[in-house]
């Protein structure tokens, strides 16, 4: 085997459990080995006859179990477990102790200091199988339990990403489910919640947050599955009283999506539940959701207090849902509608600009400007298909939005 090992390195078995001898007089070990040949199939044994040795042989050849005098010249075995027991590997591997008889003090730093068990010399062979198997014992116990953690919490891993991605589809099923009724497409989602997380980025948002940001973002026009076709599908300006009827579309969102699942707060939800969740706040809140109801609800708010339907002003509205106005608006204004052109890329950014401080938070307005390049990279990446022929179930049409930049 390998050089690092000391002793004559005789294997009595092949496949039994490996216990690895730490003594610095080479004769204890050969009276071990006389000792256990009876139990070969059990046991396969090796030696090393100093502390760094002994590392060395559990770092490469993986005892089952170690067996180590205290006293040796150098490092003692007591140095032997400080260094086992701060180690994430070695410190899986049992240690036995041999110790004097009269060495009482040593024996309770032994057991402090992390080792399994104690033989006092001279042993006796029964004594040392009985102590090594109880010490393969415990170590087998340790890889099983190990094994099963390890198991599961893979397990965990994979479910935990399936929901994640059943959930996430969900909201985009949702969002474009909505799109359907609107003029526009479900790249108009895409676009929007990646704009929005590129913006979100430049505001330093962690990458967890900015995966929900982006699903909440695609949410935003939800609320328009709730307007009557007769306004949303107008051709041409709508009349006051539909214009009014139209910017409940953010009201309407947040209804939709203000219900509060994770709490349990819906008795219905709890009810298609599997298993239905225990009386009490056992399961988080859900946050993407409770961040689309706010963004739902506020988007069209304006930074000086002019939009609706609050009316909110500055950081009253939500930062979420002011990153998603810049991105909402820019991207209307890339792209051409049944009703208006697209506008050139400098044209488009200039009215965002001049915008700060008024419709927009000026703060976001310079992220926005800094996340240009990575926004009309998502604008290239979910680009519209060319226009086909028109279909029966998504008809275009020119018509009045409640706003005239922004769906
Ligand atoms: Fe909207
Ligand atoms: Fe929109």
């Amino acid at each position: 085997m390998n050089a690092d090992l000391d002793g004559p390195q005789t294997l009595l078995s092949e496949t039994g459990a490996r216990i690895l001898f730490v003594d610095d007089e080479p004769g204890v070990f050969h009276g071990m080995q006389r000792a256990l040949r009876p139990y070969r199939t059990e046991f396969v044994l090796r030696s090393a006859q100093s502390v760094p040795h002994a590392l060395a042989a559990m770092r490469q050849w993986h005892p089952t179990a170690v067996v180590s005098d205290v006293a040796m010249p150098e490092k003692s075995g007591l140095d032997l477990l400080r260094i086992t027991s701060a180690d994430e590997t070695l410190s899986r591997i049992p240690v036995i102790m041999l110790t004097g008889s009269a060495e009482s003090d040593l024996k309770r730093k032994a057991l402090d200091s992390g080792a399994v068990d104690l033989l006092e010399k001279p042993i006796r062979a029964e004594d040392l199988v009985a102590r090594l198997r109880s010490a393969v014992r415990l170590r087998r116990y340790d890889d099983h339990i190990r094994t099963e953690n390890t198991r599961l919490e893979e397990q965990v891993r994979l479910r935990t990403r399936a929901l994640e991605s059943s959930h996430a589809e969900m909201i985009l099923r949702l969002a474009i489910a909505g799109e359907f009724r609107d003029r526009e497409t479900a790249g108009h989602v895409c676009r929007v919640a990646h704009a929005t997380a590129a913006i979100a980025e430049q505001l330093g948002v962690n990458q967890s947050t900015l995966h929900q940001l982006m699903q909440a973002a695609a949410l935003h026009d939800i609320g328009k599955i709730g307007i009557p076709d007769s306004i949303l599908l107008k051709p041409g300006p709508l009349e006051p009283h539909e214009r009014t009827v139209m910017e409940g579309h953010c009201r309407i969102g947040w209804e939709v999506l203000r219900l509060d699942v994770g709490t349990g707060a819906s008795p219905f939800v709890n009810t298609i539940l599997s298993p239905p969740p225990k009386a009490g706040p056992t399961t988080p809140a859900n946050d993407v959701m409770s961040m689309a109801a706010d963004i739902a609800l506020h988007h069209h708010e304006r930074w000086d207090g002019t939009g609706y339907p609050t009316g909110a002003r500055q950081s009253d509205i939500p930062i979420e849902a002011r990153i998603v106005a810049v991105a909402d608006v820019f991207e209307a204004l890339c792209h051409a509608r049944p009703y208006k052109p697209a506008f050139t890329v400098d044209r488009a950014v200039a009215t965002i600009e001049e915008g700060a401080g008024t419709h927009f938070d000026p703060t976001v307005v310079a992220a926005f400007l800094r996340a240009v390049p990575a926004v009309l990279q998502v604008f290239r990446r979910f680009a519209d298909a060319a226009p086909s022929a028109p279909t029966t179930h998504k008809p275009a049409r020119p018509a009045a939005d409640h706003t005239p930049t922004a769906a």
